[in-house]
C-alpha cells in the first residue's frame, strides 16, 4: 500500500493500552492525550493485525502506554507473530521487563526498545515518578539474554540529562544495548510552550561530538541514519540518531501507521484530526472489506507533518 507521497506502510505501531505505571513529564502518549479505557481485546487486536498482513503489513510494534500492564500481553503477541513475520518488536519502559522477557520471546517476540533517559536514580525518579531505575537495568540485562537485541530509547532534556551522554555510551558498551539519542518532540502548537523551550535540545552538537569521537561512522542509506561506533576496552558501544523535529526527510522516509488502543488508525503521529475509527464498526458487524477500505482510506490520509526543509 502506498501513499500519495509514494511512501509506501510497511509497519504497523500498535498502542494496546493508554495506561502506564510511570508518568514521564514529556511524554506525548503516542499521541493519545484524552483518556479512555475502551481497549481493544486479543481477538481484535488479532483480527486488524490479520487485514495489516493480507494487505502488505508484515511489521508490528506495540507500544502504549505501558504494553506489560496488560495481563495478556503475552497473549497478544503470540497471536500477532505468525502474522507479522519481517518483525515484531515493543517499545516498553522496562520495568516489567525481568518479569516478561523469557514469555515474550516464547510467544514469538523478536526484540525490544526500552525507554532510558538517565542512569541517575534521583533524576529516574524526577522524570518519570517512580524509583523504579534498578528493575529497568535488571530488565535490560535480561533482556539481552534472551533477545541478543535490545535498543534504549535516550531522550535529549536539555539541562536534564545532557551531560549523561558519557556514562550511557558506556552502559551501552556494557550491556551490548544500542543507544538511540532522540530529540523531544512536539506538534507545532506545543513547540512555544515553556516546557518545550525549556527542555528540547537539537542532538546536532551531539550528532557533531559523536563525528569526531567515534572510532567508525556507518550510514544506513535504508534509514537514512549515522551509527556511531566506539570501543570502550574492547567492548563496542553503537550510537543512533533520531531527529524527528522540523525534518522533512524523517518524514519522507515515514514508512509506518499507527493504531491506537482504542481501535482507531492514526495516519501520522503528531496529529488527531484525522484518524480513522475501525474499531466501532468492528463492533458493528463490519465486513473484512470494508475494514480493508477503512485501512486504504487511513493510508490515503497520510501526509508529511513537517513540510520545509530541516530548521
Ligand atoms: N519526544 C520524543 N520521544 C518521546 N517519547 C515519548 N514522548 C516523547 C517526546 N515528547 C518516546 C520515548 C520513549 C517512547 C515510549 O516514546 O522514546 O522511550
Amino acid at each position: 500500500m502506498q501513499d500519495r507521497f509514494g511512501r509506501e506502510v510497511k509497519s504497523i505501531r500498535v498502542s494496546i493500552t493508554e495506561r502506564c505505571n510511570l508518568s514521564c513529564f514529556y511524554c506525548h502518549r503516542e499521541g493519545e492525550w484524552h483518556r479512555h479505557h475502551n481497549e481493544m481485546t486479543p481477538d481484535e487486536i488479532e483480527r486488524i493485525l490479520r487485514i495489516a498482513s493480507e494487505l502488505g503489513i508484515k511489521k508490528v510494534k506495540f507500544t502504549g502506554g505501558e504494553p506489560m500492564v496488560r495481563e495478556d500481553v503475552v497473549e497478544i503477541v503470540r497471536r500477532a507473530a505468525p502474522l507479522m513475520p519481517r518483525d515484531i518488536s515493543m517499545t516498553t519502559n522496562g520495568t516489567l521487563l525481568k518479569k516478561y522477557a523469557a514469555e515474550l520471546k516464547d510467544a514469538g517476540l523478536m526484540r525490544v526498545n526500552v525507554s532510558l533517559d538517565t542512569l541517575d536514580p534521583a533524576k529516574y525518579r524526577r522524570i518519570t515518578g517512580l524509583a523504579l531505575l534498578d528493575d529497568v537495568i535488571d530488565g535490560i540485562y535480561e533482556a539481552m539474554e534472551v533477545f541478543g537485541v535490545v535498543k534504549l530509547n535516550y531522550v535529549l532534556l536539555r539541562g536534564l540529562n545532557d551531560d549523561e551522554l558519557d556514562s550511557m555510551l558506556r552502559f551501552s558498551a556494557d550491556t551490548g544495548a544500542i543507544l538511540q539519542i532522540i530529540e523531544l518532540e512536539a506538534p507545532v502548537e506545543k513547540e512555544h510552550t515553556e516546557f518545550f523551550r525549556k527542555y528540547h535540545l537539537s542532538p546536532k552538537y551531539i550528532e557533531e561530538h559523536l563525528e569526531s569521537v567515534a572510532e567508525r561512522v556507518i550510514y544506513n542509506e535504508l534509514h537514512r541514519r549515522k551509527r556511531f561506533i566506539f570501543n570502550f576496552g574492547g567492548k563496542r558501544a553503537e550510537v543512533e540518531i533520531v531527529r524527528p523535529m522540523h525534518n522533512s526527510e524523517f518524514c519522507m522516509n515515514c514508512t509506518r501507521i499507527r493504531l491506537t488502543s482504542d481501535g482507531k488508525l492514526k495516519p501520522c503521529l503528531l496529529r488527531n484530526d484525522n484518524l480513522v475509527d475501525l474499531l466501532t464498526p468492528m463492533r458493528a458487524g463490519a465486513s473484512d472489506d470494508t475494514l480493508k477500505e477503512l485501512f486504504k482510506e487511513a493510508v490515503l490520509r497520510r501526509e508529511p507533518y513537517w513540510k520545509n526543509t530541516k530548521k
